[in-house]
């Protein structure tokens, strides 16, 4: 789907969640019809949309529900407090999964075929992948025409990204999967470590070489992206410090529409 961008990156804890949630309400306030899937069984994305107990969600809608074919996925969208849709996700997920095994190559493609009905009545559609990389990160990708692969600034997030790089192009060619386009963002940018540096200007460097777009934000590490989280709003929800993250923001999200 052409306006579909899985948020993936196989290592954990680097910003994918904060990425998807603050991307999504940035697009929403420059008038963009926005749906977040969320399609990790830890519910994260669920959470940062305002729904602080996503397992209690399990038969009222959710992505597990959708796989699940017990209901379509335009009865699974509900409202995030910042405005987009949301498609939740929760532990149920982790079921989900044997399923879609067991179903071989069609596995892979029910994510696609669940939200393609609903697709044409949205701007962007973000999902937003879990660590790993399994039946659903290869689903997302399937479902997916772009890849935004945020890389955390630290050297150890150097090695995933290189591995991810991999994997995308092994899954493009055995599920002849179209190729795509591949954007990077470095997160959790702290200035006072050297490292953070060196890291930013070995992924400006290889991003090129290695066919992915340098989408140039650099996300700084700071409190506020925590603090949205637990209130289930974003970085726009007027939290102190965190006036110049709504302008990095704004920027990926004219950056992505442009893409
Ligand atoms: N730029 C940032 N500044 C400060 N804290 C951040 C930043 N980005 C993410 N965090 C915090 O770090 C933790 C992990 O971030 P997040 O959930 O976005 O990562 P993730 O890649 O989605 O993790 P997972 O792989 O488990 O899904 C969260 O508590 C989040 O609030
Ligand atoms: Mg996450």
């Amino acid at each position: 789907m052409e306006n579909c961008v899985s948020v993936m990156m196989p290592k954990g804890g680097v910003g994918k969640t904060t990425t998807v949630a603050n991307l999504a309400a940035a697009l929403v306030r420059q008038g963009y019809q926005v749906l977040v899937v969320d399609n990790d069984w830890q519910g994260s994305a669920t959470v940062h949309a305002g729904y602080k107990d996503p397992e209690e969600l399990t038969g009222q809608g959710t992505l597990a529900d959708v796989l699940a074919g017990h209901c379509a996925a335009a009865d699974a969208v509900r409202k995030a407090q910042e405005g987009y849709d949301l498609i939740a996700g929760n532990g149920a997920l982790i079921n989900i999964d044997v399923q879609l095994i067991g179903l071989g190559e069609a596995g892979i493609y029910a994510i696609r075929k669940a939200l393609e009905p609903v697709a044409d009545q949205y701007d962007v559609i973000l999902i937003d992948c879990e660590p790993g990389m399994h039946v659903r990160n290869l689903g997302a990708l399937a479902a997916s025409h772009y890849v935004l692969a945020p890389v955390s600034a630290d050297y150890l997030s150097l090695k995933p990204l290189r591995l991810f790089l991999q994997v995308l192009h092994n899954a493009q060619q055995r599920y002849h999967m179209p190729p795509h386009a591949t954007g990077v963002i470095v997160t959790r940018f702290d200035a006072r470590q050297n490292q953070a540096l060196e890291v930013v200007e070995v992924v400006r460097r290889m991003a090129p070489a290695a066919g992915m777009t340098w989408m140039e934000t650099i996300i700084p590490e700071r409190a506020a992206h925590r603090k949205a989280a637990a209130a289930g709003t974003s970085v726009y929800d007027g939290l102190p410090g965190a006036e110049d993250l709504t302008e990095l923001y704004n920027e990926l999200a004219r950056r992505v529409i442009a893409w």
